[in-house]
């Protein structure tokens, strides 16, 4: 077994899954704002302290991902905050894209960036900690969209981050995000997204990637949210599952994925359908910013002197998921 395939299944076996705490200030901005916080780093640092120590972490996360501020903070009792999260077990990793910009000659698209000077920083990442890494590509969906050219761009750009991240003897995290934003129909965000994980995996292959040492962290198949035809549960787990079986290698070890917009409840009770019909050897896991943090967020903007009351929501929504992780969810253990 490689020391990246070691890292891999410490971070996702065994109903573990992933803390995505890697907003971008940008996007942490919208999320304190939309809770009346003013997003200063001290407040950015101090919701994240709290979910950081709590007990599930030891228990449920097996990696957080972190942002750039983040992972060069210290807490308030002056534990740098990758020693915080190895110390709970978990393994620390960092989103190392630098965000998306117009892709040029299809201006309504975008193609994520960050490859200039990668190496470097991941040196530097390495030193604080960090043993995995993320890069996002994002599509839209729409009648032409996503163009050849952006399936084709952001493969490219995702691969080549993947091999230097493996050079560094770190875990890529390779993440093609088809976004659920439009009236599509589950069955186009089917086509479209295994069109776009096809490419990602021919240029991973391309670039010698070792398939056994990264997580893919793909969107679950859903219908546009504008969409009238919304499907649900088990036909999401159908299809999702119909999706990877045709698109992954089998060398890979593990799939991690994004929550993109669903509620928590939401996104739990597919990722446990997945999980109860899953007949791959592909691991079925969480890697969730928002089905995560959302309640917790909640509760600390009111609470924030009661770190255990947001502790609690944030311990409740990790067992969640991880029994989720397992096939053994149900929504009755919502309430208990
Ligand atoms: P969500 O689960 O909120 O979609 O976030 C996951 C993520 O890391 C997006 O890049």
């Amino acid at each position: 077994m490689s020391e990246l395939n070691k890292i891999v299944l410490k971070i996702i076996s065994n109903g573990k899954g992933i803390l995505a705490a890697d907003e971008s200030n940008g996007t942490m901005t919208k999320r304190l704002e939309a809770v009346n916080v003013p997003s200063t780093p001290e407040n950015r640092l101090s919701f994240r302290e709290t979910l950081f120590s709590s007990k599930s972490m030891g228990e449920y996360i097996g990696g957080v991902i972190l942002y750039d501020e983040t992972i060069k903070q210290k807490t308030s009792f002056g534990v740098s905050i990758p020693d915080l999260i190895s110390s709970s077990g978990a393994i620390p990793g960092i989103k190392v894209d630098t965000g998306t910009k117009d892709l040029a000659n299809s201006t309504e698209e975008k193609i994520t960036e960050g490859l200039d000077g990668l190496r470097e920083r991941l040196k530097k990442y390495y030193e604080l900690g960090a043993r995995f890494s993320k890069w996002r590509g994002v599509y839209s969906v729409s009648k032409e969209y996503p163009s050849k050219l952006a399936i084709h761009s952001n493969a490219h750009a995702l691969a080549r981050y993947s091999a230097i991240v493996q050079e560094s003897r770190m875990v890529p995290i390779v993440e093609p995000e088809v976004l659920m934003d439009g009236d599509h129909s589950a069955d186009i965000c089917l086509k479209k997204t295994s069109e776009v994980i096809k490419k990602c995996f021919e240029e991973l292959i391309l670039h010698k990637v070792d398939l056994s040492g990264i997580i893919l962290k793909p969107n679950m198949i859903l219908a546009g949210n504008q969409s009238k035809d919304k499907i649900f549960g088990e036909e999401v787990a159908q299809k999702t599952l119909q999706c990877l079986e045709n698109s992954v290698p089998s060398e890979v070890p593990g799939i991690a994925f994004l929550s993109g917009g669903q509620l928590e409840i939401e996104s739990t009770e597919n990722l446990n359908l997945i999980n109860k019909n899953n007949k791959t050897k592909f691991i079925m896991t969480y890697s969730f910013g928002r089905a995560l943090q959302q309640s917790a967020l909640k509760i600390w903007s009111k609470n924030n002197k009661d770190k255990e009351l947001t502790q609690n929501t944030f311990n409740h929504r990790a067992k969640m998921c991880s029994l989720a992780a397992i096939g053994k969810w149900s929504k009755e253990l919502e309430n208990k």
